[in-house]
């Protein structure tokens, strides 16, 4: 179980002429995460989805708020706690001119497993992603989706409880993020609890139990995704009105059709299930979306 408790990140911003101000990075989040779910963040770019997975692993401390990991403060118990945890950061950080094997070998040491344990996980991790057959290839040469699983493995290598995966499938093709999108599945099975950020809507409503969205620091709505789009309207209507795009949200889909019919053909009118950057949209105002 993760919760936070009124978590807030500031920055400390100089402008040219070394004036400082202070910028709200989290706003206030507070929030809690059960075992084994699949757990989301959402939001557009600069939302505060890194900066509340660096403080949920140790990178930077909370400017105000607590986290708890099962009823223990992170900063109270960092050394324990630190070890339920792995993470897979939003940018590639191996040593590309090492091996796979040497990368992953180095991240076990630091978590002082034996050899024959070392050994042992690292080779059903690297067979449970299918890159086997490259674990004596230098990481340069790694495709994109390789390197990603690839980081993926190094963060379960200490069997961790808990996955925080940033922005996991970031410019993938969609066979590999289909691939990424099973391995978390299958963690999430085997009773690991995954805190996962990203800005990609069908991601979320794929993968995802629940999701947070965020928008500028804040929490503005928290649920599963089907509850989220059910409680605007599952059903959207949209077409070309005079302030551009414009939508509406019907429980029915019957009801969605009927007002559909009701425009003349000119203004290219779509009648389809409403989705998170729907909701996104409604509680922000913000056209541009997630
Ligand atoms: N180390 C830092 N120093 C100053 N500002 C930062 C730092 N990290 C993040 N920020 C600012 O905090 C806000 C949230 O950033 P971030 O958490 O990276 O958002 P996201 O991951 O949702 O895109 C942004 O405005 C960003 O510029
Ligand atoms: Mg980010």
């Amino acid at each position: 179980m993760i919760e936070l408790d009124s978590l807030v990140k500031r920055f400390l911003h100089k402008d040219k002429e070394a004036r400082e101000t202070w910028k709200t990075a989290v706003d206030g989040l507070s929030l809690s995460v059960g075992e084994g779910e699949i757990f989301g963040l959402l939001g557009p770019n600069g939302a505060g989805k890194t900066t509340t997975i660096r403080m949920l692993t140790f990178q930077t401390a909370p400017t105000e708020g607590r986290i708890f990991y099962d009823g223990k403060e992170l900063s109270e118990h960092e050394r324990e706690l630190k070890q339920l945890i792995g993470v897979v950061p939003q940018h590639v950080n191996f040593d590309q001119d090492l091996t796979v094997g040497e990368n992953l070998e180095l991240h076990a040491r630091l978590h002082h497993m034996g050899k024959e344990e070392r050994r042992q996980r690292i080779a059903e991790l690297l067979q449970y992603v299918e890159l086997d057959s490259v674990v004596n290839d230098r990481v340069r040469r790694l495709s994109g989706g390789m390197k990603r699983r690839l980081l993926i493995v190094r963060a379960l290598i200490h069997r961790p409880r808990i996955l925080f995966l940033d922005e996991p499938t970031v410019a993938l093709d969609p066979q590999v993020r289909r691939r990424i999108w099973e391995l978390v599945r299958r963690m999430a099975r085997e009773q690991v609890t995954v805190f996962l950020t990203t800005h990609y809507i069908e991601e979320a409503e794929a993968l995802c139990d629940r999701v947070a969205i965020m928008n500028k620091g804040k929490l503005i709505s928290l649920g599963a995704p089907l509850e989220l789009c059910r409680k605007l309207g599952a059903y959207a209507v949209e077409w070309d009105g005079s302030g551009g795009r414009e939508y509406r949200f019907f429980r029915e889909r019957k009801e969605a059709s009927g007002f559909a019919a009701m425009f003349d053909g000119q203004e290219k009118v779509q009648v389809r299930r409403t989705n998170l950057e729907d909701v996104f949209i409604e509680l922000t105002g913000r056209k541009e979306g997630i």
